[in-house]
């Protein structure tokens, strides 16, 4: 989707997807993470919830990257503390950073076009260092229209196979209410 879609969407006030608070499966699925200077990611990162949460645990390696303005004006005043140059209001397909040890998903990948998500496989492979984590959480269901655009488990599971080895996939246990049962939770590490 073009950057204008989403500044919109931010313009409007129309963030739907916002949970107003840190993603209870991503934070669970963080309590794996035992080094607290990991090199983290969070790409298409909105309001960026989970990076207040993470970094009250301590973890010190934060990246940030979203496509809208308006979202990083959003963050820089609520988390004026957060590195600037960890920020970054760019194309996350255009962006050249790497190294990461982990890159966590929550409504970025069905913020994409579904053609694109062989793409988005290659460039979360691309930024992760040998043996990095890619985690978080993908819809294991369809929407109308999009996005959100949706999809199964079985469809997903091409797409990264060819880079990544699964440890965890399966039906999310600690979805918020209103996903309940329509989330899958991950864990998957690149292959080298
Ligand atoms: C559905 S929202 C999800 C926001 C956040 N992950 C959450 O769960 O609250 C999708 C986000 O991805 C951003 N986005 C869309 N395409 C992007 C791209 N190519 N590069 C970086 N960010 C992008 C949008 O601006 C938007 O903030």
């Amino acid at each position: 989707m073009e950057k204008e879609f989403w500044e919109k969407r931010y313009e409007t006030h129309q963030t739907g997807w916002d949970l107003g608070q840190a993603s209870p499966p991503l934070m669970e699925l963080m309590k794996k993470i035992t080094n607290k200077d990991a090199k983290i990611l969070i790409p298409g990162c909105g309001s960026a919830h989970e990076a207040k949460a993470l970094m009250e645990l301590g973890f010190s390696n934060l990246w940030l990257i979203d496509i809208s303005e308006k979202a990083v004006q959003q963050i820089q005043s609520q988390l004026p503390h957060f590195p600037s140059d960890h920020l970054i209001c760019a194309d996350f397909f255009e962006w050249e950073e790497k190294d990461f040890d982990v890159i966590l998903e929550q409504t970025f990948f069905c913020a994409i076009l579904p053609e694109s998500r062989t793409r988005y496989a290659q460039n979360m492979h691309q930024k992760l260092k040998s043996g990095g984590i890619l985690q978080g959480v993908l819809f294991d269901r369809e929407f109308v229209g999009g996005p959100p655009f949706g999809g199964s488990a079985q469809d997903y599971e091409k797409i990264f196979k060819p880079y990544f080895d699964f440890i965890l996939w399966e039906s999310c246990p600690c979805s918020i209410p209103p996903r309940a049962n329509t989330e899958l939770w991950f864990q998957l590490k690149r292959k080298d």
